[in-house]
């Protein structure tokens, strides 16, 4: 299958934690390590997340540093990145900022009935926004259906940037070329709080583990970066 190089990025408490149960966002990243995520944004064709994510903190997905931003315009790309959503329920906000900010669009994988609610949802969104697409990547939705159509719109590298079921998805998939952890040095300890991943069959147990390719402390976070599958 035609696939963008897929790298997962995520920021974890030392239990494995990717946020609180508080309603705010859990700050799990310093700002050395927003700045190289920020970086890696930068170097890649889209960014993807999960409908939850999407709820959660609204995110805007846009790449940060100015300078970074000029570098894409002058190697004549867009600022900013394509944006990914997966939804099975299609139940998306259409005042998302996701869908206002940025010069590159939206695309929103569904499926079934979850495809028609999404595009029903998005219908209106005002013309002075970037466009956003609603596409059938099964149902419910499949890495491989999501990563060929990304393929398909010149995507040669992505990123996936949560949340925990997202992960899951990609990674019980085997789409997943590399994956970026940024670990903080504490504890959530909450038992509802989301894990990186949920229960599932993952193909690096512990018969066939990634290939660790790089240790490393910003300040007081580890970065750990592993190569799953073969090299590309
Ligand atoms: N620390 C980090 O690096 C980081 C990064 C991102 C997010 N987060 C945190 O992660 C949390 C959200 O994670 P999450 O796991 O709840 O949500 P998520 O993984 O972002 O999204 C889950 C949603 O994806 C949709 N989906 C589509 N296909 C699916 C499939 N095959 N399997 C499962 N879900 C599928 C469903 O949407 P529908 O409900 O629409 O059907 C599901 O509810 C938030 O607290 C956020 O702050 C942390």
């Amino acid at each position: 299958m035609d696939r963008p190089y897929t790298i997962l990025s995520c920021a974890m408490s030392v239990d494995g934690r990717i946020d609180d149960t508080g309603p705010e966002r859990l700050r799990l990243s310093n700002p050395a390590d927003f700045a190289e995520i920020d970086e890696l944004r930068a170097g890649c064709d889209a960014i993807l997340v999960g409908a939850g994510t999407l709820r959660a903190d609204d995110p805007r997905l846009l790449v940060r540093s100015p300078v970074l931003r000029e570098r894409r315009r002058e190697q004549g790309r867009t600022e900013h990145l394509l944006k990914a959503v997966i939804t099975r329920s299609g139940e998306i906000d259409p005042n998302a900022r996701l869908f206002s900010t940025g010069d590159a669009g939206a695309v929103v994988y569904s499926g079934g009935e979850g495809a028609e609610t999404a595009a029903r949802l998005l219908a209106d969104l005002p013309d002075t926004h970037p466009p956003a697409e609603v596409v059938d990547a099964g149902d419910p939705p499949t890495a491989e259906a999501v990563l060929a159509d990304l393929a398909g719109r010149g995507v040669s590298r992505l990123l996936v940037e949560g949340g925990g079921h997202i992960h899951t998805l990609f990674l019980t998939s085997g789409l997943v070329d590399e994956l970026r952890l940024a670990v903080a040095p504490f504890f959530v300890g909450e038992e509802d709080a989301p894990r990186f991943v949920v229960p599932g069959v993952y193909p690096h147990g512990p018969s066939h583990p990634m290939r660790l390719v790089e240790t490393r402390a910003l300040g007081d976070v580890v970065v750990l970066r592993y190569r799953l599958g073969d090299e590309r």
